[in-house]
């Protein structure tokens, strides 16, 4: 059976200001009436799959808990005391299993994907899970559109080596423009979805060959845990110790057995909100919406209302996100510098 293990410990800053610190992407309901947390849990509906494994921060556990309950699934939430991004994150959920004598078949998942085709998606992971039994590292690899530098590039060899499973020949870990721009002329590059497969113990043997701090820090932080209710707690001491690295940086470029298998599933990792436009239902304007809005005369436009109404007049290509206590208008082209919004907030704080 596969163990999916949630990585649910971002803070999506980029969504502000309904995305917060307190209350960070993966637990809205951005795209229809689930978060993103429980779209992420219900898309494996109909496999083989064990209950499953959250990672998240300390400060979101009921948060965690209450959204898994509230869909029917118990799972096991382990604690970080702080974030120290995903190389440690999934080396936790790992050392879980293993000191409980298991070494499962992990499903990687991040909890703030948007994923249309669930079969296509599931397809993918069959395949994965083959590799991932032979004691591989398998990644899911998404055909690029554009040469956005905010994600992982893995150039995939020509030959498969199983059924839709394909050598990795490099592994390149968010490239600068230039270099993306190069990935997508040359052909044979795709982006790293952030998901990833491979037994607990294929990882960890990985983690101490390249990264022995990370794996000798996460060792010790879990000798110390203590379980209540669903929640693991990792030693915070330990644990803050730790350094920070994605599982991306840490492994994923360094490997020699990574796989990738091809995912052609409508993924969006919904970074920004014009992400989130791109993949929400439109009207016939070419407007997203939700909450209670007045649209006159506005075209390609995302409209989110608070508790209050929106009406608009004669908007073209602008974001509209409405909250009790901040308010974000912004053109669509120039979302990714919502960033230097919760910057300067972080700031003055
Ligand atoms: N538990 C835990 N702890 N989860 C974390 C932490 C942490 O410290 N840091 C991040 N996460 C979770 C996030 O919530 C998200 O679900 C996932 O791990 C990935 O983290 P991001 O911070 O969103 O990574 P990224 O988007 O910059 O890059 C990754 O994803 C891209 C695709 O979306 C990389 O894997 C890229 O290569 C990839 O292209
Ligand atoms: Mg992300």
């Amino acid at each position: 059976m596969i163990l999916p293990v949630i990585m649910a410990g971002g803070t999506g800053t980029r969504l502000w200001p309904l995305s917060r610190s307190m209350y960070p992407k993966q637990f809205l309901p951005l795209v229809g009436e689930s978060t993103m947390l429980q779209e992420t849990i219900k898309r494996l509906e109909g496999m083989d799959t064990e209950s499953p494994l959250i990672i998240s921060n300390e400060d979101h556990r009921f948060i965690v808990a209450e959204q898994t309950r509230a869909i029917g699934v118990s799972s096991e939430i382990i604690l970080e005391p702080v974030g120290r991004n995903t190389a440690p994150a999934i080396a936790l959920a790992a050392l879980t299993k293993v000191n409980q004598g298991h070494d499962p078949i992990m499903l990687v998942l991040a909890a703030d994907h948007v994923i249309a085709d669930v079969e296509q998606f599931q397809k993918s992971v069959s395949f994965a899970a083959v590799a991932a039994s032979k004691g591989l590292l398998a990644t899911f690899g998404v055909v690029p559109t554009e040469p956005e530098t905010g994600y992982g590039y893995i150039k995939r060899g020509d030959n498969a080596i199983a059924g839709e499973t394909y050598p990795v020949e490099a592994f390149v870990e968010k490239p600068d423009l230039q270099t993306a721009t190069a990935y997508l002329e040359e052909g044979s590059y795709l982006w790293n979805s952030g998901m990833f497969m491979f037994k607990a113990s294929t990882y960890l043997e990985a983690l101490k060959s390249f990264r022995p701090d990370i794996y000798e820090a996460c060792k010790s932080a879990m000798s110390v845990t203590a379980n209540d209710l669903d929640f693991v707690r990792v030693d915070k001491q330990a644990f803050e110790a730790c350094p920070s690295d994605s599982i991306d940086y840490a492994v994923m470029e360094k490997t020699d057995k990574a796989v990738v298998i091809p995912l052609d599933a409508k993924w969006n990792d919904v970074g920004s909100w014009s992400a989130l436009w791109d993949v929400d239902t439109k009207d016939c304007d070419g407007n997203a919406f939700k909450g209670d809005v007045l649209l006159h005369d506005t075209k390609d436009c995302l409209i989110h209302g608070g508790e209050r109404l929106i009406a608009t007049v004669g908007l073209d290509n602008l974001i509209v996100v409405d909250t009790k206590d901040a308010l974000l208008v912004a053109d669509k082209s120039k979302v990714q510098d919502v960033k230097k919004v919760v910057d300067a907030l972080k700031k003055d704080q």
